[in-house]
């Protein structure tokens, strides 16, 4: 898969694992960074990063690592169409695909260990969106509500 891969400095250095493992497993990366995690920066420019490269189509899907990955899941869900899943289980991961169609993972490093994170994003990865009919319903009344919120004056 086309995937796309951001960490702020409290994401480092769980990103570089994270695209190492990925990498090997055969998938196409684009690598936003950080390098450097001894450089403090804000997880919001990785979050419009991935997912704007998510929302234009050239990642399939996208993961973004922040220190808890709670800002960086409010951030990513600000874009159109991107559906962005903070996760720390394995199982809202494939869920989160299966059912709710998301489309970016976001992880807190400074919350699960690498093994787990890695087992998190293998989760995500493989799991794909069931198409069930109850789920597109309820994926078009979120489709909605930003419909609404874009059309405010
Ligand atoms: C950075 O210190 C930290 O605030 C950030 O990585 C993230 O956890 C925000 O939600």
């Amino acid at each position: 898969m086309r995937i796309a891969v951001g960490a702020d400095h409290g994401g480092y250095p769980l990103n570089e694992r994270v695209i190492d493992e990925l990498r090997a497993s055969g998938h196409e990366i684009t690598d936003f960074g950080t390098h450097d995690g001894s450089v403090p920066d804000d997880y919001p420019d990785y979050s419009l990063a991935v997912g704007r490269a998510v929302e234009s189509g050239q990642a399939e899907i996208g993961l973004i690592i922040c220190g808890s990955g709670v800002g960086a899941s409010v951030a990513a869900n600000k874009l159109r169409g991107v559906r962005a899943a903070l996760c720390g289980d394995t199982y809202s991961a494939h869920q989160s695909r299966e059912h709710d169609d998301c489309n970016v993972l976001c992880l807190g490093a400074r919350v699960v260990g690498v093994e787990l994170a890695l087992e998190i994003v293998r989760a995500f990865v493989a799991a794909r969106f069931t198409g069930e009919e109850r789920h597109r319903r309820r994926l078009a009344k979120v489709a909605e509500i930003e419909r609404l919120e874009n059309s405010k004056q």
